[in-house]
Protein backbone atom coordinates (compact mmCIF):
# COMPACT_ATOMS: atom_id res chain seq x y z
CA UNK A 1 0.00 0.00 0.00
CA UNK A 2 1.83 3.28 -1.16
CA UNK A 3 1.54 6.31 1.71
CA UNK A 4 -0.89 7.89 -0.71
CA UNK A 5 -3.23 4.97 -0.36
CA UNK A 6 -2.39 4.86 3.78
CA UNK A 7 -3.50 8.21 4.13
CA UNK A 8 -6.25 8.15 2.20
CA UNK A 9 -7.48 4.99 4.34
CA UNK A 10 -6.92 7.08 8.03
CA UNK A 11 -8.91 9.74 6.11
CA UNK A 12 -11.81 7.35 5.69
CA UNK A 13 -11.30 5.96 9.09
CA UNK A 14 -12.06 9.84 10.13
CA UNK A 15 -15.24 9.58 7.82
CA UNK A 16 -16.27 6.70 10.12
CA UNK A 17 -15.41 8.60 13.24
CA UNK A 18 -17.52 11.70 12.00
CA UNK A 19 -20.81 9.15 11.71
CA UNK A 20 -19.34 7.38 15.32
CA UNK A 21 -19.48 10.85 17.01
CA UNK A 22 -23.52 11.28 16.84
CA UNK A 23 -23.52 8.54 19.06
CA UNK A 24 -22.59 7.32 22.04
CA UNK A 25 -21.29 4.06 23.40
CA UNK A 26 -24.45 4.14 25.94
CA UNK A 27 -26.39 4.25 23.26
CA UNK A 28 -24.68 1.49 21.23
CA UNK A 29 -25.75 -0.86 24.40
CA UNK A 30 -29.01 0.27 24.71
CA UNK A 31 -29.19 -0.52 21.03
CA UNK A 32 -27.11 -3.78 21.11
CA UNK A 33 -28.07 -5.90 24.33
CA UNK A 34 -26.01 -8.41 22.73
CA UNK A 35 -22.51 -6.03 22.14
CA UNK A 36 -20.40 -8.14 24.29
CA UNK A 37 -20.71 -11.27 22.70
CA UNK A 38 -20.22 -9.14 19.25
CA UNK A 39 -16.93 -7.41 20.24
CA UNK A 40 -15.12 -9.85 22.58
CA UNK A 41 -12.95 -12.59 21.54
CA UNK A 42 -11.00 -15.28 23.86
CA UNK A 43 -7.59 -16.90 22.72
CA UNK A 44 -7.89 -19.76 25.29
CA UNK A 45 -8.52 -18.89 28.51
CA UNK A 46 -7.36 -15.06 27.56
CA UNK A 47 -10.57 -12.95 26.68
CA UNK A 48 -10.47 -9.57 24.74
CA UNK A 49 -13.56 -7.61 25.65
CA UNK A 50 -13.53 -4.61 23.74
CA UNK A 51 -17.18 -3.71 23.28
CA UNK A 52 -16.84 -0.77 25.38
CA UNK A 53 -15.26 0.79 22.43
CA UNK A 54 -16.24 3.91 20.15
CA UNK A 55 -16.90 1.01 17.58
CA UNK A 56 -19.86 -0.76 15.44
CA UNK A 57 -19.65 -3.10 13.02
CA UNK A 58 -19.33 -0.61 9.73
CA UNK A 59 -16.21 0.61 11.51
CA UNK A 60 -15.11 -3.29 12.61
CA UNK A 61 -14.81 -3.41 8.80
CA UNK A 62 -13.29 -0.82 7.49
CA UNK A 63 -10.41 -1.53 10.27
CA UNK A 64 -10.16 -4.97 8.91
CA UNK A 65 -10.19 -3.83 5.61
CA UNK A 66 -7.09 -1.65 6.47
CA UNK A 67 -5.72 -4.70 8.03
CA UNK A 68 -6.03 -6.61 4.43
CA UNK A 69 -5.43 -3.10 2.43
CA UNK A 70 -1.70 -3.42 4.07
CA UNK A 71 -1.44 -6.90 3.78
CA UNK A 72 -1.08 -7.66 7.60
CA UNK A 73 -0.78 -11.49 6.98
CA UNK A 74 1.93 -11.75 4.55
CA UNK A 75 3.63 -9.19 6.18
CA UNK A 76 2.87 -11.75 9.33
CA UNK A 77 4.21 -14.50 7.61
CA UNK A 78 6.94 -12.61 6.05
CA UNK A 79 8.24 -12.16 9.70
CA UNK A 80 8.22 -16.26 9.92
CA UNK A 81 9.61 -16.82 7.29
CA UNK A 82 12.72 -15.01 8.92
CA UNK A 83 12.29 -12.18 5.79
CA UNK A 84 14.58 -9.26 7.12
CA UNK A 85 11.68 -6.87 7.85
CA UNK A 86 14.16 -5.25 10.42
CA UNK A 87 15.35 -3.34 6.94
CA UNK A 88 17.41 -0.76 8.13
CA UNK A 89 19.68 -3.04 10.32
CA UNK A 90 19.26 -6.02 7.49
CA UNK A 91 18.21 -8.36 10.39
CA UNK A 92 15.61 -11.14 10.52
CA UNK A 93 12.99 -10.48 13.49
CA UNK A 94 12.06 -14.20 14.95
CA UNK A 95 11.84 -13.75 18.50
CA UNK A 96 9.03 -16.05 17.97
CA UNK A 97 11.49 -18.74 17.09
CA UNK A 98 12.72 -18.70 20.89
CA UNK A 99 9.69 -20.16 21.81
CA UNK A 100 8.80 -22.09 18.87
CA UNK A 101 7.58 -25.75 20.04
CA UNK A 102 6.57 -27.26 17.05
CA UNK A 103 8.23 -29.37 14.54
CA UNK A 104 8.92 -27.08 11.30
CA UNK A 105 12.45 -25.77 10.63
CA UNK A 106 12.74 -21.76 11.35
CA UNK A 107 14.77 -20.25 8.91
CA UNK A 108 17.74 -16.79 8.56
CA UNK A 109 18.99 -16.93 5.16
CA UNK A 110 18.47 -20.52 4.67
CA UNK A 111 19.67 -22.01 7.93
CA UNK A 112 17.39 -23.26 10.43
CA UNK A 113 17.93 -21.90 13.61
CA UNK A 114 16.23 -23.93 15.90
CA UNK A 115 18.70 -26.26 17.06
CA UNK A 116 20.67 -23.45 18.32
CA UNK A 117 17.69 -21.95 19.70
CA UNK A 118 17.33 -25.89 22.03
CA UNK A 119 20.95 -25.58 22.51
CA UNK A 120 20.42 -22.69 24.50
CA UNK A 121 17.64 -23.47 26.57
CA UNK A 122 19.01 -26.53 27.42
CA UNK A 123 22.17 -24.90 28.71
CA UNK A 124 19.69 -22.53 30.51
CA UNK A 125 17.81 -25.19 31.91
CA UNK A 126 21.18 -27.16 33.11
CA UNK A 127 22.81 -24.01 34.76
CA UNK A 128 19.26 -22.66 36.29
CA UNK A 129 18.99 -25.99 38.22
CA UNK A 130 22.77 -26.72 39.11
CA UNK A 131 22.23 -22.55 40.68
CA UNK A 132 19.26 -23.57 42.46
CA UNK A 133 20.02 -27.26 43.45
CA UNK A 134 23.95 -25.84 44.53
CA UNK A 135 25.61 -27.88 42.31
CA UNK A 136 27.23 -24.43 41.31
CA UNK A 137 28.12 -22.55 43.72
CA UNK A 138 30.54 -19.25 44.22
CA UNK A 139 34.45 -19.09 45.42
CA UNK A 140 34.22 -20.03 48.76
CA UNK A 141 31.63 -22.62 49.04
CA UNK A 142 28.42 -21.22 49.06
CA UNK A 143 24.85 -21.61 47.83
CA UNK A 144 24.24 -18.79 45.47
CA UNK A 145 21.12 -17.10 47.15
CA UNK A 146 20.57 -13.53 45.58
CA UNK A 147 21.20 -12.94 41.62
CA UNK A 148 21.93 -9.56 40.16
CA UNK A 149 20.94 -9.10 36.56
CA UNK A 150 23.38 -6.04 35.03
CA UNK A 151 21.74 -5.17 32.12
CA UNK A 152 19.64 -1.94 30.98
CA UNK A 153 16.43 -1.40 28.51
CA UNK A 154 15.25 -5.00 26.60
CA UNK A 155 18.27 -6.68 28.83
CA UNK A 156 16.24 -5.38 32.29
CA UNK A 157 12.86 -4.54 31.87
CA UNK A 158 11.61 -8.07 30.49
CA UNK A 159 13.31 -10.19 33.29
CA UNK A 160 12.47 -7.80 35.94
CA UNK A 161 8.90 -7.72 34.57
CA UNK A 162 8.61 -11.41 34.84
CA UNK A 163 10.54 -12.01 37.70
CA UNK A 164 7.71 -9.60 39.60
CA UNK A 165 5.14 -11.01 38.20
CA UNK A 166 5.82 -14.74 38.86
CA UNK A 167 6.67 -13.77 42.83
CA UNK A 168 4.76 -16.69 43.49
CA UNK A 169 6.86 -19.13 41.85
CA UNK A 170 9.83 -17.94 43.97
CA UNK A 171 11.83 -19.71 46.47
CA UNK A 172 12.00 -18.09 49.40
CA UNK A 173 15.96 -18.11 49.78
CA UNK A 174 16.90 -17.09 46.49
CA UNK A 175 16.33 -13.51 45.32
CA UNK A 176 16.99 -11.85 42.08
CA UNK A 177 17.84 -7.83 41.52
CA UNK A 178 18.01 -6.17 39.11
CA UNK A 179 20.56 -3.20 38.38
CA UNK A 180 20.14 -0.97 34.83
CA UNK A 181 20.56 2.65 36.14
CA UNK A 182 24.27 3.81 35.61
CA UNK A 183 23.49 6.35 38.52
CA UNK A 184 25.68 4.80 41.21
CA UNK A 185 22.95 4.84 43.98
CA UNK A 186 21.17 1.74 41.99
CA UNK A 187 23.79 -0.49 42.33
CA UNK A 188 25.28 1.00 45.78
CA UNK A 189 21.35 -0.14 47.46
CA UNK A 190 21.42 -3.21 45.37
CA UNK A 191 24.92 -4.14 46.69
CA UNK A 192 24.94 -2.86 50.30
CA UNK A 193 22.47 -5.80 51.41
CA UNK A 194 24.11 -8.69 49.59
CA UNK A 195 26.77 -10.85 50.49
CA UNK A 196 29.30 -11.30 48.08
CA UNK A 197 30.41 -14.86 48.75
CA UNK A 198 26.59 -16.05 48.17
CA UNK A 199 25.83 -13.59 45.17
CA UNK A 200 25.88 -14.14 41.06
CA UNK A 201 26.05 -11.74 38.50
CA UNK A 202 24.69 -11.87 35.64
CA UNK A 203 26.01 -8.96 33.02
CA UNK A 204 23.12 -8.96 29.90
CA UNK A 205 23.49 -6.71 27.20
CA UNK A 206 22.89 -7.95 23.31
CA UNK A 207 25.88 -5.16 22.30
CA UNK A 208 27.81 -5.75 25.57
CA UNK A 209 29.33 -1.97 24.72
CA UNK A 210 25.94 -0.12 26.36
CA UNK A 211 27.75 2.08 28.78
CA UNK A 212 25.39 1.97 31.61
CA UNK A 213 25.90 -1.54 31.94
CA UNK A 214 29.70 -1.86 31.55
CA UNK A 215 30.10 0.64 34.08
CA UNK A 216 27.63 -1.05 36.27
CA UNK A 217 29.35 -4.91 35.77
CA UNK A 218 32.60 -3.07 36.36
CA UNK A 219 31.45 -1.98 40.07
CA UNK A 220 30.27 -4.90 40.71
CA UNK A 221 33.30 -6.86 39.76
CA UNK A 222 35.55 -4.69 41.65
CA UNK A 223 33.07 -5.21 44.67
CA UNK A 224 33.24 -8.75 44.41
CA UNK A 225 36.86 -8.71 43.90
CA UNK A 226 37.79 -6.35 46.65
CA UNK A 227 35.62 -9.29 49.02
CA UNK A 228 36.69 -11.96 47.72
CA UNK A 229 39.65 -11.21 45.48
CA UNK A 230 40.21 -11.09 41.44
CA UNK A 231 40.34 -15.09 41.45
CA UNK A 232 36.48 -15.12 42.45
CA UNK A 233 35.19 -13.45 39.60
CA UNK A 234 34.91 -16.47 37.13
CA UNK A 235 32.79 -18.31 39.77
CA UNK A 236 30.59 -15.13 40.54
CA UNK A 237 29.97 -13.91 37.16
CA UNK A 238 27.80 -14.69 34.13
CA UNK A 239 26.69 -13.48 30.94
CA UNK A 240 24.45 -13.02 27.98
CA UNK A 241 24.82 -11.38 24.96
CA UNK A 242 24.90 -11.54 21.10
CA UNK A 243 28.91 -10.60 21.69
CA UNK A 244 30.78 -13.64 22.68
CA UNK A 245 34.35 -12.11 22.36
CA UNK A 246 33.29 -9.32 24.62
CA UNK A 247 32.27 -11.29 27.79
CA UNK A 248 35.22 -13.03 27.14
CA UNK A 249 37.33 -9.79 27.36
CA UNK A 250 35.44 -8.83 30.32
CA UNK A 251 36.57 -12.49 31.99
CA UNK A 252 34.11 -14.40 31.75
CA UNK A 253 34.59 -17.65 31.14
CA UNK A 254 33.47 -19.36 28.40
CA UNK A 255 30.55 -21.88 29.81
CA UNK A 256 29.01 -18.99 31.70
CA UNK A 257 28.31 -17.21 28.50
CA UNK A 258 24.76 -17.59 27.17
CA UNK A 259 24.32 -16.39 23.52
CA UNK A 260 21.39 -15.03 21.70
CA UNK A 261 21.19 -13.72 17.83
CA UNK A 262 20.94 -10.71 15.94
CA UNK A 263 17.30 -11.67 14.81
CA UNK A 264 16.76 -10.97 18.26
CA UNK A 265 15.79 -7.60 18.70
CA UNK A 266 16.88 -6.22 22.81
CA UNK A 267 12.92 -5.21 23.78
CA UNK A 268 12.31 -8.75 22.35
CA UNK A 269 14.77 -10.90 23.71
CA UNK A 270 12.68 -11.88 27.58
CA UNK A 271 12.53 -15.58 25.55
CA UNK A 272 15.84 -15.62 25.15
CA UNK A 273 19.09 -16.11 27.32
CA UNK A 274 17.73 -12.26 28.64
CA UNK A 275 15.73 -14.81 30.67
CA UNK A 276 18.04 -16.41 32.94
CA UNK A 277 17.32 -14.87 35.86
CA UNK A 278 14.05 -15.42 35.71
CA UNK A 279 14.66 -19.29 34.71
CA UNK A 280 16.85 -19.48 38.16
CA UNK A 281 14.48 -17.74 40.15
CA UNK A 282 11.29 -18.78 39.47
CA UNK A 283 12.47 -22.57 38.12
CA UNK A 284 13.14 -23.76 34.40
CA UNK A 285 9.85 -25.22 34.32
CA UNK A 286 8.19 -22.08 34.86
CA UNK A 287 10.62 -20.06 32.25
CA UNK A 288 9.26 -23.11 29.59
CA UNK A 289 5.86 -22.23 30.63
CA UNK A 290 6.10 -19.07 30.07
CA UNK A 291 7.54 -19.77 26.58
CA UNK A 292 4.98 -22.31 25.66
CA UNK A 293 1.81 -19.08 26.58
CA UNK A 294 3.89 -17.17 24.35
CA UNK A 295 3.93 -20.26 21.72
CA UNK A 296 0.34 -20.25 22.02
CA UNK A 297 -0.44 -16.62 21.08
CA UNK A 298 1.85 -17.27 18.15
CA UNK A 299 -0.15 -19.68 16.91
CA UNK A 300 -3.21 -17.56 17.63
CA UNK A 301 -1.74 -14.64 15.70
CA UNK A 302 -0.87 -16.98 13.11
CA UNK A 303 -3.85 -18.61 12.41
CA UNK A 304 -6.81 -16.82 13.56
CA UNK A 305 -9.10 -14.94 11.06
CA UNK A 306 -8.09 -11.44 11.20
CA UNK A 307 -12.13 -10.38 13.64
CA UNK A 308 -11.04 -13.22 15.47
CA UNK A 309 -7.54 -12.08 16.41
CA UNK A 310 -6.51 -10.48 19.58
CA UNK A 311 -3.45 -9.07 18.46
CA UNK A 312 -4.82 -7.71 15.44
CA UNK A 313 -7.84 -6.40 16.99
CA UNK A 314 -5.90 -5.04 19.80
CA UNK A 315 -3.60 -3.06 17.45
CA UNK A 316 -6.53 -2.15 14.66
CA UNK A 317 -8.31 -0.47 17.64
CA UNK A 318 -5.17 1.62 18.15
CA UNK A 319 -5.00 2.78 15.06
CA UNK A 320 -8.46 3.68 14.99
CA UNK A 321 -8.18 6.42 17.68
CA UNK A 322 -4.39 6.98 16.80
CA UNK A 323 -5.36 8.22 13.19
CA UNK A 324 -8.90 8.70 13.46
CA UNK A 325 -9.73 10.58 16.79
CA UNK A 326 -6.40 11.86 17.44
CA UNK A 327 -6.07 10.37 21.05
CA UNK A 328 -2.18 10.61 21.62
CA UNK A 329 -1.78 8.27 24.97
CA UNK A 330 -2.94 5.00 26.26
CA UNK A 331 -2.79 3.70 29.46
CA UNK A 332 -1.92 0.06 30.61
CA UNK A 333 -4.26 -0.59 33.82
CA UNK A 334 -3.41 -4.09 35.57
CA UNK A 335 -5.62 -4.96 38.25
CA UNK A 336 -2.66 -7.10 39.22
CA UNK A 337 0.07 -5.64 41.76
CA UNK A 338 2.47 -8.02 39.90
CA UNK A 339 2.32 -6.60 36.98
CA UNK A 340 3.24 -3.36 38.13
CA UNK A 341 6.35 -3.21 36.31
CA UNK A 342 3.94 -4.29 32.95
CA UNK A 343 3.63 -0.38 31.68
CA UNK A 344 7.34 0.19 31.80
CA UNK A 345 7.96 -2.82 30.39
CA UNK A 346 5.52 -2.11 27.27
CA UNK A 347 6.67 1.38 27.39
CA UNK A 348 9.89 0.21 25.43
CA UNK A 349 8.21 -2.30 23.56
CA UNK A 350 5.83 -0.12 22.22
CA UNK A 351 7.41 3.28 22.17
CA UNK A 352 10.65 2.21 20.72
CA UNK A 353 9.20 0.18 18.01
CA UNK A 354 6.98 2.75 16.65
CA UNK A 355 7.84 5.85 17.95
CA UNK A 356 9.18 6.68 14.47
CA UNK A 357 8.04 9.34 11.77
CA UNK A 358 9.82 7.90 9.12
CA UNK A 359 7.95 5.58 6.65
CA UNK A 360 9.77 2.00 5.58
CA UNK A 361 10.79 3.95 2.11
CA UNK A 362 12.47 6.70 4.02
CA UNK A 363 9.34 9.29 3.71
CA UNK A 364 8.19 11.45 6.69
CA UNK A 365 4.94 10.04 7.40
CA UNK A 366 2.61 11.94 7.47
CA UNK A 367 -0.04 10.31 10.04
CA UNK A 368 0.41 10.09 13.73
CA UNK A 369 2.18 6.82 14.91
CA UNK A 370 3.09 5.44 18.13
CA UNK A 371 1.08 6.54 21.26
CA UNK A 372 2.38 7.08 24.36
CA UNK A 373 2.06 4.54 27.10
CA UNK A 374 1.86 4.52 30.46
CA UNK A 375 0.33 3.42 33.43
CA UNK A 376 0.26 2.03 36.79
CA UNK A 377 -1.68 -0.92 38.41
CA UNK A 378 -5.23 -0.39 39.58
CA UNK A 379 -6.34 0.39 42.54
CA UNK A 380 -3.74 2.74 43.15
CA UNK A 381 -3.82 4.83 40.01
CA UNK A 382 -7.83 5.22 40.91
CA UNK A 383 -6.54 7.34 43.78
CA UNK A 384 -3.88 9.39 41.99
CA UNK A 385 -4.72 9.91 38.00
CA UNK A 386 -7.97 8.49 36.83
CA UNK A 387 -9.73 11.83 37.60
CA UNK A 388 -8.14 12.96 34.27
CA UNK A 389 -8.88 9.99 32.86
CA UNK A 390 -12.60 10.82 34.08
CA UNK A 391 -13.51 14.04 33.94
CA UNK A 392 -10.07 15.77 32.16
CA UNK A 393 -10.11 17.37 28.36
CA UNK A 394 -8.12 14.49 27.12
CA UNK A 395 -8.94 11.16 25.83
CA UNK A 396 -6.86 8.26 26.91
CA UNK A 397 -8.15 4.48 25.67
CA UNK A 398 -7.03 2.08 28.17
CA UNK A 399 -6.46 -1.21 28.78
CA UNK A 400 -7.53 -3.06 32.00
CA UNK A 401 -6.15 -6.35 33.01
CA UNK A 402 -7.61 -8.27 35.25
CA UNK A 403 -6.97 -12.32 36.76
CA UNK A 404 -10.43 -14.16 37.89
CA UNK A 405 -8.22 -16.24 40.39
CA UNK A 406 -5.25 -14.46 42.94
CA UNK A 407 -2.75 -16.92 44.11
CA UNK A 408 -3.83 -15.79 48.13
CA UNK A 409 -6.73 -16.91 49.73
CA UNK A 410 -7.32 -13.58 51.17
CA UNK A 411 -11.31 -12.59 50.81
CA UNK A 412 -12.26 -10.41 50.09
CA UNK A 413 -9.27 -8.65 48.84
CA UNK A 414 -9.72 -10.16 45.04
CA UNK A 415 -13.07 -9.65 45.17
CA UNK A 416 -12.50 -5.77 45.88
CA UNK A 417 -9.91 -5.85 42.88
CA UNK A 418 -12.26 -7.20 40.48
CA UNK A 419 -15.42 -5.07 41.38
CA UNK A 420 -13.18 -1.77 41.33
CA UNK A 421 -11.63 -3.20 37.41
CA UNK A 422 -15.11 -3.80 36.01
CA UNK A 423 -16.68 -0.66 37.84
CA UNK A 424 -13.79 1.54 36.09
CA UNK A 425 -14.62 0.38 32.74
CA UNK A 426 -18.07 0.85 33.39
CA UNK A 427 -18.20 4.60 34.67
CA UNK A 428 -15.63 5.17 32.11
CA UNK A 429 -18.17 4.40 29.25
CA UNK A 430 -21.61 5.19 31.30
CA UNK A 431 -20.38 8.35 32.32
CA UNK A 432 -23.06 10.28 34.29
CA UNK A 433 -25.37 12.85 32.69
CA UNK A 434 -26.84 16.15 34.57
CA UNK A 435 -30.06 14.84 35.47
CA UNK A 436 -28.62 11.50 37.26
CA UNK A 437 -25.83 14.24 38.89
CA UNK A 438 -28.86 16.24 39.98
CA UNK A 439 -30.54 13.69 41.16
CA UNK A 440 -27.68 12.06 43.56
CA UNK A 441 -27.57 15.63 44.82
CA UNK A 442 -31.54 15.27 45.81
CA UNK A 443 -32.00 15.07 49.12
CA UNK A 444 -28.65 15.82 50.67
CA UNK A 445 -29.86 18.91 52.32
CA UNK A 446 -28.41 21.09 49.76
CA UNK A 447 -30.41 23.90 48.29
CA UNK A 448 -31.21 24.31 44.70
CA UNK A 449 -29.08 27.07 44.07
CA UNK A 450 -26.22 24.72 45.84
CA UNK A 451 -27.02 21.56 43.72
CA UNK A 452 -27.08 23.65 40.52
CA UNK A 453 -23.57 25.34 41.27
CA UNK A 454 -22.29 21.61 41.89
CA UNK A 455 -23.64 19.82 39.07
CA UNK A 456 -21.58 20.37 36.14
CA UNK A 457 -18.67 19.30 38.28
CA UNK A 458 -20.38 16.14 39.13
CA UNK A 459 -20.86 14.90 35.73
CA UNK A 460 -18.91 12.49 34.41
CA UNK A 461 -18.71 12.94 30.04
CA UNK A 462 -18.64 8.61 30.02
CA UNK A 463 -18.00 7.15 26.36
CA UNK A 464 -14.46 6.69 27.08
CA UNK A 465 -13.47 4.09 25.50
CA UNK A 466 -11.39 0.87 26.84
CA UNK A 467 -10.67 -3.02 26.81
CA UNK A 468 -10.64 -5.35 29.36
CA UNK A 469 -8.25 -8.36 29.80
CA UNK A 470 -9.41 -10.91 31.69
CA UNK A 471 -7.66 -14.41 32.53
CA UNK A 472 -7.63 -17.20 34.57
CA UNK A 473 -4.52 -16.56 36.45
CA UNK A 474 -1.45 -15.12 36.39
CA UNK A 475 0.68 -17.93 36.05
CA UNK A 476 4.00 -18.30 33.84
CA UNK A 477 1.94 -19.48 30.41
CA UNK A 478 -1.01 -16.57 30.77
CA UNK A 479 1.80 -13.94 31.38
CA UNK A 480 4.04 -15.19 28.22
CA UNK A 481 0.50 -14.96 26.20
CA UNK A 482 0.15 -11.33 27.50
CA UNK A 483 3.11 -10.29 26.48
CA UNK A 484 3.30 -12.13 23.54
CA UNK A 485 -0.06 -10.42 22.67
CA UNK A 486 1.71 -7.18 23.08
CA UNK A 487 4.33 -7.84 20.81
CA UNK A 488 1.92 -8.53 18.13
CA UNK A 489 -0.33 -5.48 18.49
CA UNK A 490 2.86 -3.72 18.09
CA UNK A 491 4.36 -5.39 15.34
CA UNK A 492 0.44 -5.05 13.56
CA UNK A 493 0.36 -1.36 14.21
CA UNK A 494 3.99 -0.88 12.48
CA UNK A 495 2.73 -2.02 9.65
CA UNK A 496 0.20 -0.19 9.22
CA UNK A 497 2.14 3.20 10.08
CA UNK A 498 4.23 1.63 7.42
CA UNK A 499 7.06 1.95 9.68
CA UNK A 500 10.49 -0.34 11.32
CA UNK A 501 9.76 -1.10 14.46
CA UNK A 502 12.49 -2.97 14.94
CA UNK A 503 15.14 -0.39 14.90
CA UNK A 504 15.87 2.27 17.69
CA UNK A 505 18.32 5.23 16.01
CA UNK A 506 16.62 7.74 18.05
CA UNK A 507 18.54 6.75 21.01
CA UNK A 508 21.69 6.85 19.17
CA UNK A 509 21.91 10.82 19.32
CA UNK A 510 21.88 11.64 23.02
CA UNK A 511 24.17 8.33 24.04
CA UNK A 512 27.00 10.04 21.01
CA UNK A 513 26.24 13.76 22.97
CA UNK A 514 26.60 12.19 26.76
CA UNK A 515 30.20 10.41 25.66
CA UNK A 516 31.04 13.88 24.10
CA UNK A 517 30.03 15.94 27.21
CA UNK A 518 31.61 13.03 29.85
CA UNK A 519 35.30 15.02 29.63
CA UNK A 520 33.58 18.34 30.50
CA UNK A 521 31.62 17.41 33.17
CA UNK A 522 34.29 15.05 34.56
CA UNK A 523 36.62 18.37 34.19
CA UNK A 524 35.97 22.33 34.22
CA UNK A 525 37.81 22.39 30.74
CA UNK A 526 34.90 22.95 28.17
CA UNK A 527 35.26 23.03 24.50
CA UNK A 528 33.04 26.07 24.30
CA UNK A 529 31.49 23.82 22.01
CA UNK A 530 27.63 23.97 23.24
CA UNK A 531 24.27 26.07 22.95
CA UNK A 532 24.08 28.65 25.66
CA UNK A 533 21.99 26.48 27.95
CA UNK A 534 24.34 23.48 28.04
CA UNK A 535 26.99 25.75 28.92
CA UNK A 536 24.97 27.48 31.30
CA UNK A 537 24.08 24.54 32.69
CA UNK A 538 27.72 23.05 32.76
CA UNK A 539 28.59 26.38 34.33
CA UNK A 540 26.44 25.91 37.51
CA UNK A 541 26.95 22.57 37.87
CA UNK A 542 30.86 23.12 38.34
CA UNK A 543 30.50 25.83 40.77
CA UNK A 544 27.90 23.55 42.76
CA UNK A 545 30.18 20.15 42.83
CA UNK A 546 31.41 20.06 45.82
O1 LIG B 1 19.68 2.20 23.71
C1 LIG B 1 18.57 1.43 23.46
C2 LIG B 1 18.92 -0.02 23.52
O2 LIG B 1 19.70 -0.35 22.42
C3 LIG B 1 17.70 -0.91 23.61
O3 LIG B 1 17.13 -1.16 22.40
C4 LIG B 1 18.27 -2.10 24.28
O4 LIG B 1 17.28 -2.94 24.81
C5 LIG B 1 19.13 -1.45 25.33
O5 LIG B 1 19.68 -0.32 24.68
C6 LIG B 1 20.22 -2.29 25.90
O6 LIG B 1 21.11 -2.73 24.91
P1 LIG B 1 22.10 -3.92 25.19
O7 LIG B 1 21.30 -5.14 25.50
O8 LIG B 1 22.90 -4.07 23.93
O9 LIG B 1 22.96 -3.54 26.35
Amino acid sequence: MSNKARKAAFEGLKQQKKRLMRTTMRELFVHDPDRFSTYSVSAGDLLLDYSKNRIDSQSMRALFDLARDVDIEARRDAMWAGEPINSTEHRSVLHMALRYFGDDPVLVDGADVMAGVRDVLARIEGFSNDIRDGAIRGALGDQFTDIVNIGIGGSDLGPAMVTLALAPYMRPNLHAHYVSNVDGAHIHDTLKTLDPARTLFIVASKTFTTDETMTNAHSARKWLADALGEQAVNDHFAAVSTNIEGCQAFGIREDRIFGFWDWVGGRYSVWSAIGLPVAIAVGYDNFEAFLRGAYEMDQHFRTAPLEENLPVIMGLLGVWYRNAWGFATHAVLPYDQRLSRFPAYLQQQDMESNGKSVTLNGKSARWETGPIIWGEPGTNGQHAFYQLIHQGTSVIPCDFLVAANPHEAMPPHHAKLVANCFAQSEALMLGKTKEEAAADLKGTGLSKEEIKALVPHKVFPGNRPSNTILYSQLDPATLGKLVALYEHKVFVQGVIWNVNSYDQWGVELGKQLAKALLPEVEDTASSGEHDSSTLGLLARFHALKH
